[in-house]
Order: structure tokens, then sequence, then C-alpha cells
């Protein structure tokens, strides 16, 4: 008989561990606060698809992620997925900031083994609460061999999708996850994988060793927004930022010269987009070293920044940001 796989489950917290008061209410309740082994119960028959080992590293509401857990999560990912017992890790997650965690630990961890981040846009207690269909669904593409050496995967309402490429798109509703002009990368049936697309796997595995991330913001710059915001990013000793601008990255002549100083001052800024899906133009006017997004979206390309400035390599940015 062969043998069942192993699948590692880390429990962060999120809507996935959240209670509310009704079984009707989908808003207005309380994230992270089911631990793993709570999880796992509500849905027993999980135990015949795979052996599982299960953890609560954080109680969170994702909003409250920050690099610091970043780093904690994917350390503790790299860990199990080091044990030669276990066969895939599963992780859940608020919706919130799930792209940002998943990209993280996807160009972090160094492995074959599938990661796979899954979450829910209804509560635990919800009447047809979609968190143990949706671990049910990571917990298969983590025990499948179809979803070795792909990098870290979301697998939430019926698909999976690459880190690099998956957002959360829409504020209700369980088709809230997509991955902007990318598709689905494969569905959760083992037996249909998808083709994958998700480059870049573990190419920052050094930055685990760093006790803490380098300082980026990410500034929204809104029609007529001031300048002064990157004067005042300059001014906290930020290491960099990204500025999502309007459009494919249109820089506003107002914020050239704040742009300049920042540059000077030694700042690392990225040129983003605040436009859902699309990459930056090229344009040969604005300073070399103003970095391009690509078609990474704002709070992705910060996290790429972060990695490659803990690296110290700030032109690794590039690499991790060229559209594929
Ligand atoms: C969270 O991100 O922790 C709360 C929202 C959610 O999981 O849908």
């Amino acid at each position: 008989m062969p043998r069942q796989p192993v699948i590692a489950l880390v429990a962060t917290g999120g809507t996935i561990a959240g209670t509310a008061d009704t079984p009707g209410a989908v808003t207005g309740y309380t994230a992270g606060v089911l631990g793993a082994e709570a999880l796992l119960a509500a849905f027993p028959g999980l135990g015949e698809i795979a052996a599982l080992r299960a953890e609560t590293l954080f109680s969170l509401d994702s909003k409250d992620m920050a690099p610091a857990h970043w780093l904690a999560l994917a350390q503790r990912v790299q860990a199990l997925a080091d044990d030669p017992a276990v066969d895939g890790v599963v992780i859940t997650h608020g919706t919130d900031t799930l792209e940002e965690s998943a990209f993280f630990v996807h160009l972090t961890v160094a492995t074959a083994k599938p990661v796979v981040f899954t979450a829910a846009m209804r509560p635990a207690t919800a009447l047809s609460a979609d968190g143990p269909m949706n671990l049910l669904a990571a917990v298969r593409v983590a025990a499948a061999p179809a979803f070795h050496g792909l990098g870290t995967l979301v697998a939430i309402n019926d698909r999976v999708y690459a880190a690099r490429d998956v957002q959360k798109q829409r504020t209700h509703g369980l088709d809230a996850f997509g991955a902007g002009e990318g598709a689905a990368v494969g569905r959760s049936d083992p037996a249909r994988p998808g083709l994958l697309v998700n480059r870049d796997g573990g190419s920052c595995a050094a930055a685990l060793a760093s006790a803490a991330l380098p300082a980026v913001e990410v500034l929204y710059v809104a029609a007529g927004a001031s300048p002064a915001l990157l004067d005042a990013v300059r001014g906290s000793g930020a290491a960099g930022a990204v500025l999502a601008f309007p459009g494919n990255g249109s820089v506003p002549e107002a914020w050239k010269p704040a742009i300049d100083a920042a540059l000077h001052a030694g700042m690392v800024l990225v040129r983003a987009s605040r436009v859902p899906a699309g990459p930056v133009g090229h344009d040969t006017r604005l300073p070399a070293s103003l970095l391009s997004a690509g078609d990474l979206p704002p709070s992705k390309a910060r996290v790429a920044l972060m990695l490659a400035l803990a690296c110290d390599r700030p032109q690794r940015f590039c690499t991790l940001a060229a559209p594929h």
C-alpha cells in the first residue's frame, strides 16, 4: 500500500479561523480566533487524504501582518519543508494580505515540495463557510506530485494560483481572488492540474537569515497628490519606496524634483502602477536609477524590493520584476 502523504498545516489566523455571533454574519466578525486543531476538527475526512501535522503559528487578522511575521513564517515553512518526513506544507491565512505573505514565502523558501496557502471569505461559523472546502483543496494540492517544483501556490475557490500573480481583487464574495492579467494556473482537482508560471521560487532564500527587513513604503499617487509624501518617507529614513502612479506608471511633473532628491539621498525607488493589471511602461526620459515594477502590483513590488535590499543587491529587484 502506498504511504499516505504527510502534510504540515501552519495556521496564522484570518477569516478561515474567524467566528461570528450568528451563522448569517459575513461581516463584523472576529478573524483569527480558531487554531489549527479546530480547523482540522471541522472536517474529519481530511485524514483520509493525508496525515496532517497541525500547528498554530499566529492568530492574526492579516491586516496586522508585518514583515517580521513574514520572516518568522518563511523560516518555519523552510524548516518544515526540510523535514524528510513532510511531503508538503499548507498555510491558512487571512485574505487581506495573503498575496504579500505568499509572494514572500515563494521568493524565500527553497524547496520542490508544494507550499500552498489557503483562506476563506466567510468565517468558520457561517452558513456554507468556504474554509473547509478551501482547506481540503489546499491539502489535495500539497499532497499531489503534479504540483511539485512549482513554487508557492494559493488554492482558493476551486482554483490554484501562482503566488507571484495572485491578488485579492474583490472585497466581498467567494470569488475574491484572481491573478491580474494572468489566469488561475490550475484546478485543485489533482487529476487535472494546470500549467504554472511561478518563477523565482526560493531565489531570495538568503534573506531568511536577516534579523529584520529594510523599511520600504508604498505611496499611492492620486491626481494632484503632493510630492511631500515622498519627502516625508525620505525623512523617515526608509531605504526605499514603491510609487504607485496612475496609468502605466506615469510620473506627474510635480513629483520629479522629489524623486531626484530621494534618489540623490540614496533611496531606492520603484515606479509601479495603481492600475490592477498590466506592466509599467518604458520611459527613457526618467532617471535610469528609477526602477520599474514590471507587472508586479505595488504590494508585491514592495516585497521584492525589501528582499533585494535585504540581500544587498538592489538591482536584483529588476530580475524579480521583469514581466513574464
Ligand atoms: C484577514 O485578512 O485576516 C481577515 C479577512 C479575511 O481573511 O478574509
